[in-house]
């Protein structure tokens, strides 16, 4: 019996980044009601709606009942939901006697203002699941609120997002952001337990990157003052935001020559661009195993590129 059950939502501008995500974090195609043994914090994706730690599963709602009698479940200050899927809709009136009915098989006290546990109960086509619910908290926000930031900095939805991407939820894995600007995936990268680190050519970002590292209780040290073009080291994967003729002077030459220093630095490379830039990977020895636009809206044309590249 499989152990877990995943709700995925997201606006329709980021299914390409939520699936892209879903590949790495679960190594399966995405499905917005996924059954798993695996088991991944609920926090740990800005996609993750809700969790439930199945506790019995059946096409027979009496034998989910005994089922459920069976494990002698006992929480003091519960409530039960029926959790909405976009595959099952039974009708509301269903939903509520089938709460009902199932909550008097759990020990306890029930809390419907404020529970301190929360059992949820949903329908996946014909498939009774009944469980431990845990709703995803945009507990990621937090770092949205650093002090120093600038208009180049990526959103952190995209931030976490990536390092998910990278990591793949492993956090064995050694990841570095060579051109950090203010930190902020490091700063996610940190929040979800990896190894991380981060650079910067400019002796002020850095600084204020540093700051921000600080202001979080993580070690600002983690951040230095350092050119990918110079830097020693090795780690398992690199993510890059490309620096762009926008805010950070740059020629195209010296974008290419960060894309080159990438693949002495890493084994995997998680690229975002403003432009189309497969030519140029390709020239520095990477295999782009993935490729997606992530836009900010479903109406403009324009987004960033997200490259997963070996
Ligand atoms: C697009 S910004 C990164 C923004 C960052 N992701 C954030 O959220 O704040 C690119 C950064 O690359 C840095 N940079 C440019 N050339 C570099 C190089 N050769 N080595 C290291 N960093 C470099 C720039 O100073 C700039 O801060």
């Amino acid at each position: 019996m499989k152990k877990y059950f995943y709700l995925f939502n997201y606006p329709p501008e980021e299914h390409d980044l939520c699936t892209l995500e879903f590949k790495y974090l679960f190594h399966e195609n995405y499905q917005q009601c996924f059954l798993t043994n695996k088991d991944i914090d609920v926090n740990t994706s800005v996609f993750i709606k809700g969790k439930i730690d199945i506790w019995a599963m059946d096409k027979d709602f009496e034998k989910l009942k005994e089922k459920v009698q069976k494990q002698k479940h006992n929480y003091q200050e519960f409530k039960i939901i029926y959790l909405k899927n976009p595959i099952s809709h039974p009708n509301y009136q269903e939903t509520l006697d089938k709460c009902k009915e199932i909550s008097w098989f759990i020990d306890g006290s029930v809390n419907m203002a404020k529970p301190l546990h929360t059992i949820a109960l949903t329908k996946v086509s014909d498939l009774w699941v009944i469980g431990y619910y845990h709703h995803g908290v945009p507990s990621w926000k937090k770092y949205d609120d650093k002090p120093n930031t600038f208009s180049n900095s990526l959103d952190i939805r995209l931030a976490r997002t990536l390092i998910n991407i990278a990591g793949e939820n492993d956090i064995s894995k050694t990841i570095i952001d060579p051109c950090c600007g203010m930190g902020t995936v490091v700063l996610e990268g940190l929040a979800l337990g990896y190894s991380i680190k981060g650079f910067d050519i400019s002796r002020d970002i850095s600084w204020k990157a540093r700051c921000n590292l600080n202001h979080f209780g993580f070690d600002g040290m983690l951040i230095t003052k350092d050119d990918i073009n110079k830097h020693q080291g090795h780690y398992d994967v690199a993510i890059i935001d490309i620096p762009y003729n926008l805010y950070t002077p740059i020629t195209y030459q010296e974008q290419c020559a960060i894309i080159q220093s990438a693949r002495r630095l890493c084994d995997k490379l998680v690229l975002v661009s403003y432009e189309k830039m497969d030519q140029e990977i390709k020239e520095a020895s990477f295999e782009i195993k993935d490729r997606i636009l992530r836009k900010k809206t479903e109406l403009v044309k324009f987004g960033r590129y997200i490259y997963v590249c070996y």
